[in-house]
C-alpha cells in the first residue's frame, strides 16, 4: 500500500505542484498525496490541491495558543487522515516538538540553500537568497532533510547545487533554485523515503 503523505504549506505551493505533477506522470508511485495542510487560509497552495482533488485543511496558530496545543491540533489532523509521512513544502511555521517526536524520521523539509549555509532560524523564502547574494557566493542550491528539533539541522537526504549568475536579484535566484533544484529534488527525495517506509513495514 502507498504511503499516506501530508504536504504542509503556507504560500504559493510550487513545490506541492512539483509533487502533484510527479505523481501524475508516475514518478512518485510510493507516496499518495492524501492531505494538504496549510498554516494560512489564503495560501494559493490550497487552490492547487483542490484542483487536483487532494483533501485540504487549514490549521492556524492563534496568538494565545501554546506550541503544544498547536502541535496537538496538527497531530489530530494527521491522525484523522492516517498520515504516515509529512513533507514541509514552504511551511513557514515552526513545527512544535510534539509533532517532531511523533513523526521521527518521517518529516521532510525542503530548504532553498546548501545547508549548512544560509539556514536556521529566520532563514526562509526570499531572505535566504538575499543573504546568499549579500555574501557573494557563486554556488547555492537546495537541500531536502529530515526534520528534528534543530531548525534545518536534521539529517540531509539530498542536495543540488545551482550557479549564481551576474546580475541576479533575490527573485531571479529564487526562481532558478526552484527550477533547477527544488522541483526535481523534492519528488525524488519523497519517493526515496516513502519506498524505504514501505520496505520497513515488511
Ligand atoms: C521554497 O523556496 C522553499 O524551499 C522555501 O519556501 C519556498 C516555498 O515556495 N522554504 C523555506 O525557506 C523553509 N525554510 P512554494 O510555496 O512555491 O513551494
Amino acid at each position: 500500500m502507498n504511503v499516506r503523505t501530508a504536504v504542509f504549506v503556507s504560500g504559493g505551493g510550487t513545490n506541492l505542484q512539483a509533487l502533484i505533477n510527479a505523481r501524475a506522470v508516475g514518478q512518485l508511485p510510493c507516496a499518495e498525496l492524501s492531505l494538504v495542510l496549510s498554516s494560512r487560509a489564503d495560501a494559493y497552495a490550497l487552490t492547487r490541491a483542490e484542483k487536483s482533488g487532494i483533501p485540504t485543511c487549514v490549521v492556524t496558530k492563534a496568538r494565545d495558543m501554546t506550541a503544544d496545543a498547536y502541535g496537538e491540533a496538527l497531530l489530530e489532523k494527521l491522525r484523522e487522515n492516517r498520515i504516515e509521512l509529512v513533507v514541509l513544502a514552504g511551511f513557514l511555521t515552526i513545527l512544535p516538538e510534539n509533532v517532531i517526536k511523533a513523526y521521527e524520521r518521517r518529516i521532510l523539509n525542503i530548504h532553498p540553500s546548501l545547508i549548512p549555509s544560509f539556514c536556521g532560524k529566520g532563514y526562509y523564502g526570499l531572505r535566504v537568497h538575499e543573504e546568499a547574494l549579500k555574501r557573494g557566493v557563486k554556488l547555492t542550491g537546495a537541500t531536502v532533510h529530515f526534520v528534528n528539533e534543530i531548525p534545518d539541522g536534521g539529517e540531509i537526504i539530498a542536495q543540488k547545487a545551482v550557479a549564481v549568475e551576474e546580475g541576479d536579484t533575490p527573485e531571479t535566484l529564487q526562481r532558478r533554485v526552484m527550477e533547477q533544484a527544488e522541483w526535481l529534488l523534492l519528488p525524488k527525495a519523497v519517493e526515496h523515503v516513502a519506498e524505504e517506509l514501505i520496505h520497513s513495514r515488511r
